[in-house]
């Protein structure tokens, strides 16, 4: 089993009489590994940070690092370093002593801090950058110092603020790529914080989707894309078909007014659900060969495949990811497997969705 360094038990805030930011917060963080918290913009995502760094306190609940509770702990003796979203470098200091700061006001030794602050610089490869003013550097630049910065400390966690967000996409996508190596090669925990979804699926071994200040689900990138647990989650992770449907018995569901195979089971019968069905989960079809037909409204050319929208008779839209072309206004099937439908119930707390989940597997093993 690998080791909790982070344990968040029912933890809430609240500003004054606002409403709640962080609504009985509960989760645990391994030690070594690459988190992230995703989530639209006000959904708690600082918040969380700034608790875990001791820069806020708790209205409710608690916080526990390696075991011990740490609410009333003060940032600065807490073994966590943050890289902020603006950077928060010292514009009037060249780049040694930014990263230098933090060891001189530790009164660290000169030799130490000299070998300490080389290590830092070159594991975000910026050797012989030591003099250049801050001003002179690139926004990338800039984010490596920030983050030579907070590993210089040698902290057991970063904490990472939206660290990219001011890159243009092609820097940030191989920033993406040299924050994961770096993790790698460290092996500190990092919890790292996104609105962006494809870089949180690119990046973690873990995501916390976060909604309203509650986490909607956790888990890794495929489980959370292929097992969404609810309507936010399945729409704020990839694109989705989100379909009104009824669970007629358990592997019987029923949504565009037909009725399928599925591998979904314990709901109730004739309970109302949602599915969800990916895009690139749907065959293009001529219509007699389709289990549902639509016709298409329209089509975009997206490099890879065609993003195809068409509407069902029952006015259901449909997006499908396909190399194969349509055609506007015409009428196409759609094909797909029992797998490929994903049954959600409204309102499934991720605890009861995960006792649900594993009562599957204990069936498939009582067979065998
Ligand atoms: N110091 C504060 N005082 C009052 N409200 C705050 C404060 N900090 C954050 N909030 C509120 O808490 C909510 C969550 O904020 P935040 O954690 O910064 O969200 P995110 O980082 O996900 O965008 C927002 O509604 C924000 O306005
Ligand atoms: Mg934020």
């Amino acid at each position: 089993m690998a080791s909790t360094i982070i344990q968040f038990k029912n933890v809430t805030k609240q500003y004054g009489q606002d409403p709640v930011v962080l609504d009985n917060v509960s989760f645990e963080i391994e030690k070594g590994k690459f988190y992230t918290l995703l989530g639209p913009s006000g959904c708690g995502k600082t918040t969380i940070l700034r608790l875990i760094a001791g820069f806020t306190e708790p209205t409710s609940g608690e916080i526990f690092f390696n075991g011990k509770k740490v609410n009333d702990i003060p940032a600065n003796k807490r073994q966590v370093n943050t890289v902020f979203q603006d950077y928060a470098l010292f514009p009037h200091l060249n780049v040694y002593e930014n990263v230098a700061f933090g060891l001189r006001i530790k009164k660290m030794k000169k030799s130490e801090i000299d070998k300490k602050v080389k290590e830092a610089l070159s594991f975000v490869n910026l050797n012989g950058y030591e003099d250049r003013d801050i001003q002179d550097m690139s926004g990338g630049q800039k984010q490596r110092v920030a983050i030579a910065r907070a590993i210089v400390n040698e902290p057991e966690v970063i904490l990472l603020d939206e660290p990219l967000s001011a890159l243009d996409l092609k820097l940030r996508y191989q920033m993406q790529y040299e924050l994961r190596e770096l993790q790698r090669r460290l092996g500190i925990t990092f919890i790292f914080v996104t609105h962006d979804q494809e870089e949180a699926l690119a990046m973690s071994d873990e995501i916390f989707v976060i909604n309203k200040g509650k986490i909607q689900q956790s888990g890794t990138p495929n489980d959370i894309y292929d097992e969404p647990i609810n309507r936010f989650v399945a729409d704020f992770i990839g694109e989705s078909n989100i379909i009104q449907g009824t669970m007629i018995e358990d592997y019987v569901v029923e949504f565009a007014g037909k009725r399928f195979a599925c591998v979904d089971k314990g709901m109730e019968r004739n309970e109302p659900i949602e599915v969800v069905l990916r895009p690139e989960d749907l065959e293009i079809t001529s219509p007699d060969q389709g289990l549902i037909q639509i016709k298409v409204i329209s089509q975009l050319f997206r490099g890879v495949h065609y993003e195809i929208l068409g509407v069902d008779e029952q006015g259901n839209e449909w997006m499908v990811h396909s190399t194969k072309k349509a055609q506007v206004g015409m009428e196409i099937g759609l094909r797909f497997e029992p797998e490929a439908i994903h049954v959600m119930r409204f309102n499934e707390s991720e605890e009861e969705f995960d006792k649900r989940l594993e009562s599957y597997t204990e069936d498939e093993s009582d067979g065998k």
